[in-house]
């Protein structure tokens, strides 16, 4: 037996057209998966609010010759190790580095370090892609 449940949804006539033009320009092929994805933006969104773990990436870039920046930014890192997965360094120009740290825990902690390493001079952009472990997902 499927373990598919279906059910029915009323909505306004031009909310569908609308949702229906969405999906079309993000390349969903029916309405099931568009919303299914909705739903689980809106748990994973959940997870973060109530500091569950988490899974995520830091991507940042800051500027290479600020030498004290470099060693911060490394101090700051290895007082997070437990919840850094990995991270890769890559030298985008004679100034710039983008660096892209993969995490995984407790949401707030994971929030701390984006914040620690986005307010430290330098650090021209920083954004955190809230992800998910995906264990509670289907
Ligand atoms: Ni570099």
């Amino acid at each position: 037996m499927s373990n598919l449940y279906r059910f029915g949804v009323s909505l306004e006539r031009q909310l569908i057209d609308d949702f229906d033009k969405h999906i079309k320009s993000l390349n969903y092929k029916n309405r099931s998966e568009a919303i299914r994805d909705l739903i689980r933006d809106a748990l994973v969104k959940k997870q973060w609010l109530c500091d569950n773990e988490v899974a995520g990436a830091i991507t940042m870039n800051y500027d290479h010759h600020k030498r004290e920046l470099v060693n911060k930014l490394l101090d700051i890192q290895h007082d997070y190790q437990n919840i850094i997965i990995s991270s890769q360094h890559v030298h985008i120009d004679h100034h710039n580095c983008l660096e892209i740290i993969a995490v995984k825990g407790k949401a707030r902690n994971v929030e701390t370090l984006a914040s620690k390493l986005k307010s430290q001079k330098g650090v021209k952009h920083l954004s955190l892609s809230m992800s998910t472990t995906g264990k509670s997902l289907k």
